[in-house]
């Protein structure tokens, strides 16, 4: 009987510490961070607007405008509206060298930022 005891108590041992294995639920399943990015009721005055006025101000608001950027204004939909219409606002933040990259001197804007004022255009760039 008592030569049983040890192969058991091997085996019994396996168990005990191979049940102690566990995985962590992030490094199988690493977390995918994917923040949709709502283009939905992206309107002029509460999405572009701003954005433009975040980025693009210091160098293209009507009161600097003339002296920083190279006489461009974008602080008002009148103003900005041209600059749609002959593509130039959109190739100039998207960086592709059709016209001159801006921000000026600046890092591209951040992919949704430019995904919003994209979507904005494609409904008509309307003054809502
Ligand atoms: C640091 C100043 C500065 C900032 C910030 C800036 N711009 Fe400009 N922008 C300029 C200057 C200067 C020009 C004229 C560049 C040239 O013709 O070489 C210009 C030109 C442009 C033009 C006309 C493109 C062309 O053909 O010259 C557009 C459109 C424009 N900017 C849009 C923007 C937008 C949109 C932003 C913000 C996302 C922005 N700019 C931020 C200085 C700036």
């Amino acid at each position: 009987m008592k030569k049983y005891i040890l192969p058991y108590s091997i085996i019994g041992c396996f168990i005990f510490f191979s049940s102690c294995y566990y995985d962590k639920k992030d490094q199988i399943y690493p977390q995918v961070t994917t923040t949709a990015c709502d283009t939905t009721n992206t309107t002029y005055a509460a999405v572009v607007a701003p954005i433009l006025s975040a980025n693009c101000a210091g160098c293209h608001a009507s009161s600097v405008a003339s002296k920083n950027g190279a006489g461009i204004v974008l602080d008002n939909y009148t103003s900005v509206k041209p600059y749609v219409t002959n593509k130039q606002l959109l190739n100039s933040i998207l960086q592709n060298g059709i016209v001159p990259s801006m921000p000026l001197n600046s890092a591209k804007l951040d992919a949704c930022t430019i995904d919003k004022i994209s979507a904005w255009i494609n409904k008509g760039a309307l003054n809502n």
